[in-house]
């Protein structure tokens, strides 16, 4: 089920819980920003299209949006891209080259109709200034996030998501502290396995130009909306991500106990 609500006046979230056997909940969410030249922060997960133009089309007629952000090409945030490119002529794609290299191996863009920001360009749509952001933690090498300077939003992508116990909600505020940090140290783990190899140093100071940027507002892909006053809390989690547990997988006998439960 896909559901909205308000982040901010102008930001819109398309929002769904995607369930990980064993793991609890996966936020996965869309943003609709208002602005002058309308856009939409990735399109959802493929298998929930149907749901999610349904869900689109009561917080905006799709035929106004200008733009589409595409973070990155996982299936997660790609679900809707192409019914969207067929169905609204004008709409443009602002990613990067990386991305377009990867939606050519199984369904590609039309090259006349993206637009390219690599990290640290800006872009106006209209009635705000986008600066495209690298965040400090990525599950795909085309990740680009971005800040919006007149909601003060910082559009995350997968980094800051967590895995939840159970749905949750609106704001990222709402979740108990210790069970916040726990879902989002497990994401960091699956989502970015190489940040055990990163050297400390370099991360810290990835996740200080987050801090000193001072987002209003955190929006990531898998978390409910952050007020910014979570920033350094946030920062703080996946600082520690790399000391924690890596994570495997189920085994082959961890699979056939999941096929058990299935066939009772
Ligand atoms: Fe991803
Ligand atoms: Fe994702």
């Amino acid at each position: 089920m896909v559901n909205s609500y308000k982040a901010a006046p102008d930001i819109e979230v398309l929002t769904s819980n995607f369930p990980i056997p064993g793991y609890g909940l996966l936020p996965i969410n869309a943003f609709v920003l208002k602005a002058k030249e309308p856009l939409l922060v990735d399109t959802g997960y493929t298998l929930e299209n149907a749901e999610f133009m349904d869900t689109l089309r009561s917080v905006i007629d799709p035929k106004h949006l200008k733009w589409i952000w595409l973070t990155h090409t996982d299936h997660d945030h790609i679900g809707s891209l192409h019914q969207l490119l067929d169905e609204v002529p004008d709409l443009r794609v602002i990613t990067t080259f990386l991305a377009v290299g990867k939606m050519s191996l199984h369904n590609p863009l039309p090259m006349d109709r993206l637009y390219f920001l690599n990290p640290g360009e800006s872009m106006s749509i209209g009635d705000r200034t986008l600066t495209a952001v690298k965040p400090p933690s990525f599950d795909a090498p085309e990740t680009t996030g971005f800040y919006d300077d007149r909601s003060g939003a910082f559009f995350s992508s997968d980094c800051f998501g967590a895995l939840m116990p159970s749905s949750p909600g609106q704001s990222a505020a709402d979740i108990p502290e210790q069970e916040l940090k726990e879902g989002q140290t497990l994401w960091a783990t699956i989502d970015a396995p190489w940040l055990q190899k990163v050297d400390r140093g370099l991360f810290a100071a990835e996740l200080k130009k987050i801090g000193r940027m001072e987002p209003k507002v955190v929006l990531s892909s898998h978390l409910p909306a952050a007020d910014g006053r979570m920033t350094q809390r946030l920062l703080d989690t996946l600082a520690s991500a790399p000391q924690a547990q890596t994570f495997v997988g189920p085994d082959q006998e961890g699979l056939q106990a999941m096929l058990a439960q299935m066939t009772g």
